[in-house]
C-alpha cells in the first residue's frame, strides 16, 4: 500500500512513520504546505519524493485545497497522513478522502480540540493527557477515533514538558495505526465508532 504524508513543521511524526518501516508500506510522497518545513529535509535525505504547495500563493482554501488534491493524487495513495499539517482543509477536500485520511491530535478527544491543546490541559487541572489518531471529517478534531494513548499529568509539568511526554506516545501510536490500516483491520461502523480487528 502507498501513503502520502502532509506536513507544515517538523515532522517527528512523519519520521516515526518512515523509521517505523512498517511492513508493505511504501511513503510515495511527503508533502508541505511550507517550503522551509525541516520535515522536508529528512523525507528528501530518505530518498523520499517531496512536494512543496505553498499556501501562500492561493487565493483562498479551495483553489489550495484543490491544488494539494492534485498533487496528493498524482502518487495515487491508498491513505493520507496529516502528520503536523497546519491547515484547516475544507469540506470538499476531507469528503475526497473520506476513509482514507488520518490526523494525528495532541489531546485525548473529544477534550481540547483545536490548538495549544497542551496549556490548555494544564489550565484546565487535568491528571491524565495524550493523543489521539483519528479518521477526519469535516468537524475539527471529530472524526472516528482510531487509537488513544494516556500520559499521566505531573505537578511540576510546564507546557514543553507535557509535550514532550505525549510526542513520544504520538510516535508509537500513528505507526500502529497506519499498520491497522494497511492491514485493512480498520472498520468504521455505522455508528461512526472504529472496531480494529484481531486478525484480517
Ligand atoms: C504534533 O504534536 C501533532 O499532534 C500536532 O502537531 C504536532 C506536530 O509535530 N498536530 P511533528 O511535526 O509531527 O513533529
Amino acid at each position: 500500500k502507498s501513503i502520502v504524508l502532509l506536513v507544515s513543521g517538523r515532522g517527528s511524526n512523519m519520521e516515526a512513520i518512515v523509521r517505523a518501516a512498517i511492513p508493505s508500506v511504501r511513503v510515495a510522497a511527503v508533502i508541505s504546505n511550507r517550503p522551509d518545513a525541516s520535515g522536508l529535509v529528512f523525507a528528501r535525505a530518505h530518498g523520499i519524493a517531496t512536494e512543496v504547495v505553498d499556501h501562500k500563493a492561493f487565493a483562498d482554501r479551495a483553489t489550495f485545497d484543490a491544488e494539494l488534491a492534485r498533487v496528493i493524487d498524482a502518487h495515487a495513495p491508498d491513505l493520507v497522513v496529516l502528520a503536523g499539517f497546519m491547515r484547516v482543509l475544507t469540506d470538499a477536500f476531507v469528503r475526497r478522502y473520506e476513509g482514507r485520511l488520518l490526523n494525528i491530535h495532541p489531546s485525548l478527544l473529544p477534550a481540547f480540540p483545536g490548538l495549544h491543546t497542551h496549556r490548555r490541559a494544564l489550565e484546565a487541572g487535568v491528571k491524565v493527557h495524550g493523543a489521539t489518531v483519528h479518521f477526519v471529517t469535516p468537524e475539527l478534531d471529530c472524526g472516528p477515533i482510531v487509537i488513544q494513548a494516556v500520559v499521566p499529568v505531573q505537578a511540576e509539568d510546564d507546557e514543553a514538558s507535557l509535550a514532550a511526554r505525549v510526542l513520544a506516545q504520538e510516535h508509537r501510536i500513528y505507526p500502529q495505526a497506519v499498520q491497522w490500516f494497511v492491514e485493512g483491520r480498520i472498520a468504521v461502523g455505522d455508528d461512526g465508532r472504529v472496531r480494529i480487528a484481531d486478525t484480517i
